[in-house]
């Protein structure tokens, strides 16, 4: 059990570990997270580092004052440990802040539908809701198919590329599946989309926090075009997150949002945009958030991403092990302990509905998951094998009925053995009183 004591070292640096909560029979326990998937507690350092700056906190970019100008210098030096981060080319790139993952592709989509007006979008069905829906309101959009355990046929890539003839402008692929945990082979995907003419798009948010991502490739034609993560899912809140792109995307077009910070000079009847990345950050920046943000990354560096990846995964493997040996479960991924992937692991309870799994598992031992379909409908709907009807009926029914979904355990790098084994005595308990 010698993990067990490292992630005993990771859960010193985590806040609210210890909250004690109350179970439906009112007994305090230990808080349990198995939802880090959808966000994470923050690290202590990023709160203390949010406390000792905002003695200093004052306007990014709008003030000539002693606060003003440090506020603006860490607000503007942090783009370049955002670069180094995720290995990209910081002379050719422009970081631009966002509030979320979702905001940077709804920003990304503004800009491409201004750029290539006829253009066609490949998603895949694996995808969560904010990189699919953004696209599909603008563009005609086709999705590489996922096989019967939720892969992405990455040879369906050069079949839609080929079929679209030279109009896919950008493939648009999460780097990790937030219901199934598969990671994707981005850079072998971005080597075929820039052999067909398109650009690269890969939401980073379940990726970058549990994995190393290299934008830049040694091989040019492998590199990651554009790439948007989310703080509050790396131990960071504070609402901020981030695109990354090419500075020339970003020059060529009005922003989508303009106001304050966006231009160079207003007249009465003319504009001059700023350039990039002043001119996508309308508004006052929130520069909390990124000294948030660069403290999460200063520590995820400190303990190492691969790290990270190699404990994270010994605690999915164990429950993995632990849940696979349980009677009535059906796992919604390759339970292959090879499998590349990041550690979430979905399932349910045969015959019991997702919501009182998760319900139970709240009530009983404090433990938090998510369940339904994690924003990712048609995915799930797959990964259900729900059929046409199925599918037909829920349209036509959804305000009363109960949703089909699952249920997600997703492992953050302060979980632990421990944990596992009050979820799995918890489920125990669970499938015993169902029978
Ligand atoms: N952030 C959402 C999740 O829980 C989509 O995966």
């Amino acid at each position: 059990m010698s993990y067990d004591k490292t992630n005993h070292n990771y859960r010193e640096l985590i806040t609210g570990v210890d909250t004690k909560i109350p179970l439906k029979n009112g007994k305090l326990v230990t808080a349990i997270n198995f939802d880090n998937a959808a966000t994470t507690p923050p690290f202590n350092y990023v709160m203390e580092k949010v406390v000792s700056f905002s003695p200093y906190y004052s306007s990014i970019h709008r003030g000539t004052g002693f606060k003003s100008t440090l506020s603006s210098e860490i607000y503007e030096t942090s783009r370049q440990l955002i670069c180094n981060f995720v290995h990209c080319d910081s002379e050719k790139n422009t970081v631009i802040y966002v509030k979320n993952t979702t905001e940077a592709i709804n920003k990304l989509s503004y800009i491409f539908n201004y750029l290539y007006k006829d253009a066609v979008i490949l998603a895949t069905r694996m995808e969560h809701h904010s990189n699919d829906l953004p696209w599909r309101n603008k563009f005609k959009v086709d999705y590489l198919e996922v096989d019967e355990t939720g892969k992405l046929i990455i040879s369906d890539l050069r079949r839609k590329l080929e079929k679209h003839d030279g109009k896919v402008k950008l493939v648009c692929v999460t780097g990790a599946s937030n219901v199934t945990g598969y990671k994707n082979p981005i850079y072998k995907i971005a080597k075929i989309a820039h052999n067909y003419g398109s650009e690269i798009l890969v939401d980073g948010a379940q990726l970058v926090p549990h994995y190393p991502i290299y934008m830049k490739q040694n091989y040019e034609e492998e590199s990651i075009d554009y790439l948007a993560f989310s703080a509050h899912k790396m131990y960071a809140p504070f609402g901020i997150g981030v695109l990354i792109g090419p500075k020339e995307t970003f020059c060529s077009v009005s922003p989508e949002y303009s106001g304050g910070g966006t231009i160079k000079l207003v007249t009465d009847n003319s504009v001059i945009w700023n350039d990039p990345p002043e001119k996508n950050e309308a508004g006052t920046p929130n520069v909390l958030g990124v000294i948030a943000l660069t403290a999460a990354i200063e520590m995820l560096n400190k303990l190492g991403i691969k790290n990270i990846d190699k404990s994270e995964m010994k605690i999915y493997n164990y429950a993995l092990n632990k849940i696979t040996s349980l009677p009535n479960i059906t796992l919604y991924c390759d339970p292959n302990p090879n499998c590349d992937k990041v550690a979430i692991l979905p399932f349910n309870i045969k015959g019991l509905y997702h919501g009182i799994t998760a319900k139970l598992l709240s009530d009983l031992s404090g433990i938090s998951v998510r369940s339904g379909c994690f924003c990712a409908q048609p995915y799930v709907q797959r990964l259900l094998r729900l059929s046409r009807k199925d599918i037909t009926y829920l349209k036509h029914n959804y305000n009363d009925i109960s949703h089909p979904g699952l249920v997600r355990l997703s492992f953050g790098l302060y979980n632990t053995y421990s944990e596992v084994d009050i979820l799995i005595d918890t489920l125990r308990k669970i499938i015993k009183n169902k029978t």
